[in-house]
C-alpha cells in the first residue's frame, strides 16, 4: 500500500547522480535503496533512523544491493546529528503520521535546518482528501495504548500547512489515492 505513494515522492525527488542526500527513517530500506540507483556510486548516501532494529533491518538490505556508498545512523529526527547546510534533498516517508503533533514543527525545523539554500524537501505520508476518514474514527475510538498494537500507531496527516509555517517555499501536495490513501508533500528552504 505504501509502495507506490513513495515511488511517487521519489519521483518528485528528482535526485540527481551529485545530489547530497538525507533519509530520515528509512524503516527497511525500501526508499533508500531506490535512491541509492539513482546516485554517483563515490556519492555517500546518508542514512537515519531511531530504530537500532530498524537500521540493522536497512542494513541488511543495502548490503544485500551491493551499494557501500552509505552512511547510516542512529538518531532522532527532533535533533539530527548534522550540520546546517548539508544537504540537497531530505526524503521522509510514513514517519510523521506516527509522531505526537507538538514534535511536527521541531521536526521540520530540523528539517530546514539541514538542508542547503534551495535544497528540496519530500514528505510522504499517510493522508486524506476529506475531513474525517472511517480510519479516523476507528482510531480515534481506540484506547491510546491499543493503537500502536492495531493501527502501528500511525494516522492521516495533511502536512501541507505545517511546512509553509516552518519556512519553506514552492510548496505542493500531491495526492495519491489508495487503499490506504497518502499525499507527498514537495517544498524548497
Ligand atoms: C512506518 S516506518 C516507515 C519507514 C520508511 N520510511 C518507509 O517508508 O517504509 C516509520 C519509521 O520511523 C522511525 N522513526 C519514528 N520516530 C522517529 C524519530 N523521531 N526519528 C527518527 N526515526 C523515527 C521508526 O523507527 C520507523 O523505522
Amino acid at each position: 500500500m505504501e509502495r507506490k505513494p513513495r515511488r511517487r515522492g521519489l519521483e518528485l525527488a528528482a535526485i540527481q547522480p551529485h545530489d547530497r542526500v538525507l533519509e530520515v527513517a528509512v524503516g527497511t530500506g525500501a526508499a533508500l535503496i531506490e535512491i541509492l540507483k539513482r546516485v554517483d556510486k563515490a556519492n555517500v548516501v546518508h542514512g537515519l533512523d531511531l530504530s537500532p532494529r530498524m537500521l540493522e533491518k536497512t542494513r541488511r538490505a543495502v548490503a544485500r544491493s551491493g551499494f557501500t556508498n552509505v552512511d547510516l545512523r542512529q538518531g532522532d529526527a527532533r535533533s539530527l546529528p548534522f550540520d546546517d547546510n548539508s544537504f540537497d534533498i531530505l526524503f521522509n516517508s510514513y514517519m510523521l503520521d506516527l509522531i505526537p503533533l507538538d514534535d511536527m514543527p521541531v521536526v521540520l525545523d530540523e528539517f530546514r535546518r539541514v538542508l542547503k539554500k534551495n535544497g528540496r524537501l519530500v514528505l510522504v505520508n499517510m493522508s486524506k482528501d476529506h475531513e474525517i476518514t472511517v480510519w479516523e474514527r476507528f482510531y480515534r475510538a481506540t484506547p491510546a495504548r491499543m493503537v500502536p498494537y492495531i493501527y502501528g500507531g500511525c494516522r492521516p496527516v495533511l502536512m501541507e500547512g505545517a511546512v509553509r509555517a516552518a519556512g519553506f517555499r514552492d510548496v505542493q501536495r500531491e495526492f495519491v489515492k489508495n487503499t490506504l490513501s497518502s499525499e507527498v508533500v514537495v517544498a524548497r528552504k
